[in-house]
């Protein structure tokens, strides 16, 4: 992490526990902190480990027996080296100790909940109780450092691109962008109600009507859905908007704040993001968010098959993928991958093991099916997945979409490597579908929000092929996680009005949700585009932990709980009547 030294302390103490050492040696220093550790050594003499948030220094003193774990203190002592044989290499501090120690006690502590030198083996129930205890932690703390360094990143590289720090509100208006707003009652207008922004998407957006030109803001966004590794409730985006700009220039602008913030963290500058469409991600990885640690990339296998006599395989589309030596998997593994595909939508999943063939040096394929498939299809099939000996191919046949996507899963089910492995890849995902499916009744569903900017060239699908109008809108994805998305925007009622008529909203309903928008739109709207993407999200891929709750100093526990505060909690009759809301038990 690129962070600056802790500047000199004042205060109760002339330096950090972290930072004490060979330098010092003969010079009295006074530290504060908690009592990590303290070992007894003979009758009177202790070692004390003294815990700040730069780090842990030992500590030598005599008669420390009332002191126990988590005792705040402050120590005043002579820096010494550690007598031969008794340094630490694990720790910075590790040469020396602080001698001839005098303990103030500060004060006491009850045992703590739980071993705080322990990380892994701790339940996370118990650290989210005990949060204020869990910060001190290690790991807590270096999380908490790198996101505020990222933070420190972020707003250098937006203001060094000319962007205005704007802060938005945060008692909004219910807006049609996806997922399911929090409510806040309003007491001066009984049965009225405010919406915490899922983000502050419409009104950067009039920002641009009000001529701000280029507006950032490190926004919280809530939003009131299922919680999962990559999602809280409240989050925090770098939200960005810029007025008379195209899609290159968004994404050149994110790109500088994401590369300062991984360079700040990590202090390397990440190389130039490559960028690839949407059609490619699904073709090559299954996914628009393709993990490109690792290749297992999906193959085509349609045109070998297209003669088939296997009932199973004609379909609009047979992919297929490898898994390098899986020729070994004992039937149950098999059997459960099958299951697995199943429980993704295929209708079925064929593995067939790579072997050697008859004639001497040819493979042939071994499966339960492999009788169904002629020799040429079986050998095309080998030579297409450029399979190995050993190797196992799983094959789904399926409508092109489908069939990818299933395939997508399992690769990263077999191949994905551990959240902290493997090299930083990020890519541009370009050209995604202005539309995403179809709902129950036809309508096409906006796949990002309704005011994205549908492709120039493609106005004129929109009425007879609305799902392969492409959007002017673009993800940011780092090692298989969607960190951020964004676009250029509608800046013309009639465009908005078509695309709202596109998706089922009647012209009265738009009025009605954001009449205050498409108002905006009559009176000189600039065309702009813009980003946000997920700092805790960041952050924890750069932390290399798998949960961004691990990287949010308050997080709320997958059921939405705050442990800590006991949150969601009850209001009061008084309150209740004062806004006017009656509670209706289930
Ligand atoms: P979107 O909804 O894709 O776009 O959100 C952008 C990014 O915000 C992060 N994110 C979350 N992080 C944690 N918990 C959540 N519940 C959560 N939801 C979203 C993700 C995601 O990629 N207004 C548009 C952006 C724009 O068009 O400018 C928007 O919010 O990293
Ligand atoms: P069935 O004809 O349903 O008995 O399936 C024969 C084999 O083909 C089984 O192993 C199925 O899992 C597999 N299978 C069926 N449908 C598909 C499909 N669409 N794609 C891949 N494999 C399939």
């Amino acid at each position: 992490m690129n962070e600056v030294a802790p500047p000199s302390p004042a205060g109760l103490r002339t330096r950090y526990c972290g930072t004490v050492g060979i330098a010092d040696v003969g010079t009295e220093v006074c530290v504060c902190g908690w009592v990590a550790r303290r070992r007894e050594h003979g009758e009177h003499l202790a070692f004390l480990d003294v815990r700040d948030h730069t780090g842990v220094v030992q500590c030598v003193v005599d008669g420390a027996s009332t002191l126990r774990s988590e005792y705040v203190v402050k120590v005043t002592g002579t820096v010494r080296r550690r007598p031969e044989g008794t340094v630490n290499d694990q720790l910075v501090t590790g040469e020396v100790e602080i001698g001839d120690c005098l303990v103030e006690t500060l004060n006491e502590s009850e045992p703590p909940p739980f071993v705080l030198g322990a990380p892994g083996q701790v339940d996370e129930a118990v650290r989210l109780r005990y949060r204020y205890v869990d910060l001190r932690t290690e790991r807590m703390q270096r999380n908490l450092r790198l996101r505020a360094v990222v933070n420190a990143a972020i707003r250098r590289s937006m203001e060094r691109q000319g962007f205005l720090e704007l802060e938005t509100p945060l008692l909004w208006t219910p807006t049609p962008e996806g997922a399911r707003e929090f409510a806040v009652p309003s007491r001066h207008q009984r049965g009225a109600f405010y919406v915490l922004p899922q983000s502050p998407q419409i009104a950067k957006q009039l920002a641009m009507v009000g001529g701000v030109d280029r507006y950032y803001q490190i926004a919280r966004c809530m939003r009131d859905e299922d919680l999962r590794a990559d999602r809280q409730f409240e989050f925090t985006q770098l939200d960005l908007e810029a007025s008379f700009v195209g899609e290159a220039d968004v994404r050149a602008f994110v790109s500088d704040a994401v590369a300062e913030a991984t360079e700040s963290a990590t202090g390397e500058r990440p190389a130039a993001f490559p960028e690839m469409t949407w059609s490619e991600a699904i073709d090559r990885y299954g996914s628009d968010k393709p993990d490109l640690r690792f290749a297992m990339e999906l193959v085509d296998v349609t045109p070998v098959l297209r003669a088939t006599q296997f009932k199973a395989f004609m379909a609009p589309a047979v992919k297929a993928i490898v898994l390098e030596g899986g020729a070994d998997l004992g039937r149950a593994r098999l059997d459960a991958l099958v299951e697995r595909a199943r429980g993704l939508g295929a209708k079925g999943l064929v593995w067939m093991r790579v072997v050697a063939g008859e004639v001497q040096g040819a493979l042939d394929l071994e499966s339960p099916v492999a009788k169904f498939l002629t020799p040429e299809e079986r050998a095309g099939i080998v030579a297409t997945a450029l399979a190995r000996l050993g190797d196992l191919v799983l094959v789904v046949a399926d409508e092109h979409r489908t069939a990818c996507e299933v395939l997508g899963q399992l690769r990263l089910d077999l191949g994905r490597p551990p959240v902290d492995a493997g090299p930083r890849r990020f890519v541009w995902i370009v050209d995604f579908p202005l539309f995403d499916g179809t709902d129950d009744e036809g309508r096409p569903q906006a796949a990002h929000h309704p005011f994205t900017m549908p492709h120039p060239d493609d106005l004129e699908l929109f009425a007879d092929e609305p799902l392969a109008v492409r959007a002017q809108s673009y993800d940011l994805v780092l090692n298989g996680w969607e960190l951020g998305s964004g676009s250029i925007r509608i800046h013309r009622a009639d465009i908005q009005r078509r695309v709202f008529a596109a998706l089922g909203i009647a012209d009265e309903e738009a009025q009605a949700r954001f009449g205050f928008l498409l108002g905006a739109f009559r009176y000189g709207a600039p065309p702009h585009g813009g980003f946000a993407f997920g700092i805790d999200r960041l952050v924890a891929l750069l932390a290399g932990e798998e949960n961004i709750r691990e990287v949010i100093a308050f997080p709320k526990t997958q059921s939405g709980s705050d442990l800590m505060t006991g949150a969601p909690g009850k209001l009061s009759q008084r309150q209740l009547v004062e806004l006017g809301i009656r509670i209706v038990e289930p």
